[in-house]
């Protein structure tokens, strides 16, 4: 298997505008296809994730123009005018997977079947299935819970309450879509709150929702979606790489412009601080309806140990793998908690995790809803897997900048999932690839 490999460098220096959210691009790509208009999406990611699910807007009949990265207008069918094939491929994308049944289910779709890569075969679908079938859909999945997913007819759907027993922004999305086609009130309800694109998006669309204390809800059928041209902001997550190194750095002046703010994304700036980051945010126009702006790190002192709380985790969940490589040359134990839901992402980025930082000289240890990381202030380097995920392929580059010998990483190429130019763009910054 080919290995990248990063060496250390004292300093990272300069500006970059990181890539379009992630997020944001595949519900812009699916709230268009649906929406009573042509909406143009300015800036839309150009990755794999995105590509999967640009694909799946035109096999469904939607019809496209221009390209990921530079502007595509979508010819929005009206809410009920998919005709999706017998088939979809979302390739290695969990929001793709999770979110699109949401709208299939409102469709005239009679077998529709939706699967993946093997990373993607091996995430947990019943969290969508079960609530979706509560409100009368008809949804199946494999015997384990697992891709594929197959969607089949357009029942009656009726409104329902669902109390999630763990935050995601994923399933919430879904069941708030699912809402839009069904008889009366849906509402979510979820233990802590999870990203909230979709309700921005949804609300812009002149879809009004219904709050009451942390619940979100949507009373349906509704009409129809307006969805406005939009702009899609830098994503937090393809930041945080940038900004976890810079801090491990002496002396960096690093600046990520133009980045989602969104406070639900933002968790980890406050993990950061905490532990001696000196990380700023400076506060620019809205984009699309989220708070946008700029993100720089500078002289950081030395990094203490932290605790990561099972509340702080939904704003984090993405980062939580950086927070490992922070932990490693900061004193002290640094412990995360309440993060089992890590187990289910594109791999298990708690044993992932914990493996790569042990391959790397790092004292390390899972435990079953996190991790702990034994710091001392250095991180020898050495090669680690990626286990073909890319925020894992991204920490083991951070790892590498802030490594005594330097760290090769096998499945560097999972990046282009969310982040096809990480390797330049760090290098842009002073990374030297050897
Ligand atoms: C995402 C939500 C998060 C995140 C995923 C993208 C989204 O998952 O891990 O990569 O776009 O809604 P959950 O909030 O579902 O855990």
């Amino acid at each position: 298997m080919p290995v990248v490999r990063v060496a250390p460098v004292p300093a990272l220096h300069g500006t970059l505008r990181v890539p379009p959210d992630k997020s944001i691009t595949h519900r812009a790509l699916m709230l268009a296809a649906v929406s009573g208009r042509e909406v143009r999406v300015a800036r839309p990611l150009d990755s794999a994730d995105t590509g999967a699910t640009l694909d799946a807007v035109e096999a469904s009949g939607v019809r496209v123009e221009g390209h990921l990265g530079d502007v595509v207008e979508v010819e929005g069918r009206g809410l009920r005018g998919l005709r999706p094939p017998p088939a979809l491929d979302c390739a290695n994308a969990g929001t793709l997977i999770r979110l699109l049944p949401g709208l299939l289910v409102g469709q005239h779709a009679d077998h529709v079947v939706l699967d993946g890569d093997d990373s993607l075969r091996r995430r947990p679908m019943t969290r969508i299935a079960r609530p979706l079938r509560a409100m009368g859909a008809a949804i199946f999945t494999a015997p384990g819970g697992t891709p594929p997913v197959v969607v089949s007819g357009r029942g009656p759907l009726r409104g329902t309450e669902h109390r999630l027993e763990i935050a995601s922004a994923q399933v919430k999305s879904c069941l708030l879509i699912a809402g839009l086609f069904a008889e009366g009130e849906t509402w979510v309800s979820e233990p802590a709150p999870s990203r909230d694109h979709t309700e921005r998006m949804l609300e812009a669309a002149g879809v009004p929702l219904l709050r009451e204390g942390g619940a979100v809800g949507v009373r349906g059928p509704v009409d129809g979606l307006a969805l406005p041209d939009l702009g899609v902001p830098g994503d937090f997550s393809s930041a945080a790489p940038h900004l976890v190194a810079g801090a491990l750095l002496g002396d960096p002046e690093v600046r990520l412009e133009g980045v989602t703010l969104n406070p639900r994304r933002t968790g980890l700036l406050v993990i950061m601080r905490r532990m001696g980051a000196d990380v700023r945010e400076e506060p620019g126009p809205d984009v699309a309806g989220e708070p946008c702006g700029a993100l720089v790190v500078g002289r950081s002192g030395p990094l203490r140990a932290t605790e990561v709380a099972p509340e702080e985790v939904p704003s984090t969940i993405v980062e939580l793998p950086l927070v490992g490589v922070l932990g490693a040359i900061a004193s002290g134990t640094t412990v995360v908690r309440g993060a089992a839901e890590l187990r289910a992402k594109e791999s298990d980025r708690i044993g992932a995790l914990v493996r790569a930082l042990r391959a790397l000289g790092v004292r390390a240890e899972e435990r079953e809803d996190g991790f702990e990381v034994h710091g001392d202030g250095r991180l020898p380097g050495g090669t680690m897997g990626s286990d073909g995920d890319h925020r894992l392929a991204m920490v083991g580059a951070v790892a590498g900048l802030a490594s005594l010998d330097g760290v090769g990483v096998e499945g560097f190429e999972a990046v282009a999932v969310s982040y096809p130019g990480f390797a330049r763009d760090l290098a842009g910054l002073g990374a030297v690839r050897t």
